[in-house]
């Protein structure tokens, strides 16, 4: 029987939470390692379910880990003994398409298998696959894997069709160690991208305007090792500022960059939450019953995909309508069927969804089913009245460092069960 987290409702929460480092920063810079023989150094990195599984990952390709437990992480990759992601890993965890760029930049050939729900077939990675070939790479489908194949690496411009956080990664890994120059046009500017960008610059890349939507790179012959403090977890950040919001407490989040929230944080104000900001340190107080407002999700610095959920229970409670559109995913309103059962009032349509606010959530047992949908229950929970007990909750420990523990300090009755 999987884990589950028993919330008992209604404590106003209270305190100060230390941010962990952002899994979705960690997990490329993990990959960056393929592109060096020599060491990487990456510091705070967050004691994760998807670090350790990239982890793995890695170390089949030939990259050596040692970890001391105190977040600090040598990463070293003398000669890759492989070339091959399989399945079984990428099935569990997308990301690991990032050593695709790495793979095929270091030695020329890379097998990755495609990402998990085949149903929606070569979708999710058309655009990263798209730049490989406009590199130079040869690329051909099989068995579910995709083979890259390519004599070295030449620069070119590369436009994409969506803006794709991890195709932005991708390819500025590849591009490091091209022949010319690259140009990514329609590029992702989240954090992460520029995080990444800050270590491939300490090893030795040359890339200009990381954070806009247009970034290029100048190929270099090889990168050296650097050390690196992984940048914080602006989604785990808004996750419990959104916990002080739904509890009507005051939570201070620290650690924490405010100008990596801008949308989080003007709507948590527009709904009626108070903050005080200093650069490392963010402070929500809760209103007594939040105020309905409408949002719209979009690649940064638009309203996060990744704070939707955490969003809509907020709003769930509000004292009016509230209307969210969710523009990134297809298909993330999983949560909100759960929402329901405790009480909220939501309607979708396609990747619409209306909130009736209403007075309050009632616990009840509900279901995690991905990794931002599972924290909007457990904040559902903690507003809740009564018990609410969360199940599969091994959806969160993908992405939230000891979330039980850190809520805990703040003043929640939440235990997990074995
Ligand atoms: C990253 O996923 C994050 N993951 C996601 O966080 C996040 O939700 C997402 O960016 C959006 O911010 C990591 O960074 C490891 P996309 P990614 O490529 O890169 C479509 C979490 O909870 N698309 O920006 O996979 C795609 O289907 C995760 O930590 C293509 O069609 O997202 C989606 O609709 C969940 N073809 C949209 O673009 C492609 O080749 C944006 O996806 C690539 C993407």
């Amino acid at each position: 029987m999987a884990a589950t987290l028993v919330i008992e409702g209604g404590a106003k929460l209270k305190g100060e939470v230390w941010i962990s480092a952002a899994k979705n920063a960690a997990l490329p810079q993990m990959c960056a390692s393929l592109l060096t023989e020599a060491p990487l150094i990456l510091e705070n990195v967050p004691d994760l379910a998807d670090v350790a599984t990239i982890g793995k990952l890695l170390a089949g390709l030939g990259t050596r880990i040692t970890a001391d437990g105190s977040g600090r992480m040598a990463l070293e990759t003398p000669g890759l003994v492989g070339h091959e992601a399989p399945y079984d890993l990428v099935s569990t965890m997308r990301a690991s398409v990032m050593v695709l760029g790495p793979l095929v930049a270091r030695s020329g050939r890379a097998r990755v298998a495609l990402p998990g729900g085949c149903a929606i077939g070569l979708r999710p990675i058309d655009l990263h696959l798209k730049g490989l070939a406009a590199l130079g790479a040869e690329i051909t489908l099989n068995q579910g894997y995709v083979e890259a194949q390519a004599q070295g690496l030449r620069g070119a411009r590369i436009r994409f069709d969506l803006v794709t956080v991890t195709g932005t990664e991708n390819l500025m890994m590849a591009a490091v160690l091209a022949e010319g120059t690259t140009v990514l046009e329609n590029a992702a500017r989240e954090p992460e991208v520029v995080d990444l960008a800050h270590l491939l610059a300490k090893m030795g890349a040359k890339i200009e305007g990381a954070g806009s939507d247009r970034i290029e790179i100048e190929g270099v012959k090889e990168l050296g090792g650097a050390q690196h403090r992984i940048l914080p977890d602006r989604i785990e950040a808004g996750t419990y500022l959104m916990a002080g919001a739904i509890t009507g407490g005051t939570v201070t989040v620290r650690g924490a960059i405010r100008d990596d929230m801008p949308a989080v944080l003007a709507k948590l104000e527009e709904a009626g939450a108070t903050l005080e900001t200093g650069s490392e340190l963010v402070r929500v107080v809760g209103p007594e019953r939040p105020r309905p407002t409408d949002f719209v999700t979009a690649p940064f610095p638009g309203f996060a995909t990744d704070m939707q959920a955490q969003m809509m229970t907020l709003l769930g409670l509000a004292d009016g309508e509230s209307v969210v559109t969710e523009t990134v995913f297809e298909n993330r309103f999983m949560h909100v069927a759960e929402l329901r059962r405790m009480g909220a009032r939501i309607e979708t349509e396609g990747n619409r969804a209306v909130i009736r606010g209403v007075e309050r959530y009632l616990g009840a047992p509900v279901m995690a089913t991905d990794l931002r949908a599972s924290a909007s229950l457990v904040l559902a929970g903690l507003a809740a009245t009564g018990i609410t007990v969360v199940s599969r909750v091994y959806h969160l420990d993908r992405g939230y460092e000891r979330l039980e523990e850190k809520l805990g300090k703040l003043g929640a009755s939440i235990r997990r069960e074995p």
